[in-house]
């Protein structure tokens, strides 16, 4: 059951409902005057623009001098308005798209300290007082506003103040709807379009946060599964399909059965469907997107050293992506034919559990050789990637894996990698990623190491000597049938150790967007 499962081994701690309640954000055309407001601050070549600010706010010119207000991107300052109502300053830098997600973070982080969390981590919110109910915040948008700068603001705003805490107390107050006030003559129709599908957006990340940061001890691939498969229930035209360890032995999924092996709780196999409206002769492809679903990686066998083991909760945040990625094409009623495919496993150590040495037959009949029972996750993608070509007919897949840690090595913590057989592919994703504000660089498949994936007990060695993320890729790459690929590997990006732009500390939900302006973007 999604929402308030009792964590097992600690009666205590209820979660989240999940998925969680996202600010939400409307494009509107009054301003109120009794409503907290927030107004940007231009930073024009090292001079902050405080007379529009200040007048926007209906304040001094010298109330903001005072405040050390900056104008410089993503500095939030407080300012007392008339009779007690709350006021920010937000400073916006140039002005470039990027800054507001920067700013709309940064201003949805101060208004909850200010509102539900003033008390900070573990205060009682019966202590905060009545003062502290609002309901709603508006921002004053400047005038000749973009669709770009509605988009970059609405996603800081509501994915700012993200916050996942598994606890049986009460939560803290929190502002419920974030008004975005077009100035007279812009196009609020259109704008309110463009925040509802940057809404959208964030509501997927959101959800890939969830999954993410949801404790192992509840999370098992069961849980998981059932978890997407009832947030799907509610979403007409999203079909959700649950396979459980008996229809995977029967069908062969080697790879999700031998990772699975060393857990109590056995593997799963989730699918979705989205069937976009259009015609066959449309031109219509069907993508299939592969998640890594990997509930907690202990290493197995091969065990990982204790110190930081335990952000390997997050090692299924592919697979979350994937699975936010699907509600938000549904709900947005992208005209694409979608499948995804998330193998779902506990990477244990126990005497039911894999080893080193052994080989094991994919779905696809591809034998691998083990060598190291903590690169897992190729083994359960393999197996996806097989399924996805033998039976799916795909006309190209793309999956997104926290696949190594020699990924986050060398692109480090804020930036996805881009593997692709094609090269028109790779770019459309890094392209997607640009307009959903997620930052990705391409990565060579280089055939010099090809042939170094190649078995000798086995068809293929599963983690052969040479660059970890391309090894990982090359070995991916034997089981997509040459198809159209592309493989992300989100090994870095997929958690945050703390809060900038709109991520705060924990899973990110990193790729999730990315996902939903490609397949938005397939029929340009
Ligand atoms: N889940 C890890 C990769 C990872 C590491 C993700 C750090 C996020 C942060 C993956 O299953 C793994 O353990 N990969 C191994 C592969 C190696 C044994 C060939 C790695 O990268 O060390
Ligand atoms: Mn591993
Ligand atoms: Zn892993």
């Amino acid at each position: 059951m999604p929402g308030s499962a009792p964590a097992a081994s600690n009666p205590e701690a209820v979660l989240p409902v999940i998925p969680t309640a996202l600010v939400e954000v409307d494009v509107v055309e009054r301003w109120g005057e009794g409503i907290p407001a927030a107004v940007p601050v231009a930073d024009i070549d090292g001079e902050p623009d405080l007379e529009t600010a200040a007048g926007n706010l209906g304040v001094d010119t010298a109330t903001l001098r005072a405040l050390d207000v900056s104008g410089k991107a993503g500095e939030v300052r407080a300012v007392p308005l008339s009779e007690g109502r709350l006021g920010w300053a937000v400073g916006i830098g140039d002005g470039e798209p990027f800054r507001w997600r920067t700013a709309g973070g940064e201003l949805a982080r101060a208004i909850r300290a200010r509102i539900g969390d003033s008390g900070g981590e573990g205060a009682d919110p019966r202590d905060l007082g009545e003062a502290l109910d609002v309901e709603y915040v508006q921002f004053r948008l400047p005038s000749g506003v973009t669709p770009e700068l509605v988009s970059a603001l609405t996603l800081g705003v509501a994915l700012g103040e993200y916050h996942f805490r598994v606890s049986a107390r009460p939560t803290p107050p929190r502002v419920r709807k974030v008004l975005l006030v077009a100035q007279p003559g812009e196009d609020v129709t259109r704008l309110r379009e463009t925040a509802r599908r940057a809404r959208e957006w964030a509501s997927a990340t959101s959800v890939a946060r969830d999954l993410a940061n949801a404790p192992s001890n509840v999370k098992s691939p069961a849980w998981l599964a059932d978890t997407a498969a009832a947030m799907t229930g509610s979403v007409t035209g999203l079909n959700a399909t649950v396979r459980d360890e008996k229809w995977l032995a029967g069908q062969g999924f080697g790879g999700v059965l031998a990772v699975g092996g060393g857990s109590s709780r056995p593997p799963r196999l989730l699918e979705l469907t989205w069937q976009g409206s259009g015609n066959a002769d449309s031109g219509i492809r069907h993508v299939v997107l592969v998640g890594k679903g990997i509930t907690f990686d202990t290493g197995g066998i091969s065990l990982k050293p204790a110190e930081g083991m335990e952000m390997m909760r997050t090692d299924m945040a592919g697979g979350g992506a994937v699975i936010g990625a699907m509600l938000a094409i549904a709900r947005l009623e992208l005209p694409a034919r979608v499948t995804a495919l998330v193998p779902m496993a506990e990477n244990h150590v126990s005497g039911s559990a894999y080893r080193p040495g052994d080989v094991v037959r994919h779905y696809d009949g591809t034998t691998t050789e083990v060598a190291n029972t903590d690169a897992e996750g190729r083994m359960v993608m393999a197996d996806a990637l097989g399924y996805a070509v033998r039976n799916h007919e795909p006309d190209l897949i793309v999956d997104v894996a926290t696949l190594t840690g020699a990924m986050k090595v060398a692109l480090g913590l804020r930036t996805g990698g881009v593997f692709s057989s094609d090269e028109k592919l790779g770019e459309r994703v890094r392209d997607a990623g640009r307009r959903a504000g997620e930052n990705w660089w391409p990565m060579p498949l280089s055939e010099d190491h090809a042939t170094d994936v190649r078995g000798t007990t086995a068809d293929v060695k599963q983690a052969a000597q040479g660059p970890g993320a391309l090894m990982a890729a090359l070995f991916l790459r034997e089981f997509t049938g040459e198809l159209p690929w592309a493989h992300l590997d989100i090994a870095g990006p997929a958690r945050a150790d703390k809060p900038y732009d709109e991520v705060v500390a924990g899973a990110t939900g990193f790729a999730a967007r990315t996902l939903v302006e490609f397949v938005a973007g397939l029929g340009d």
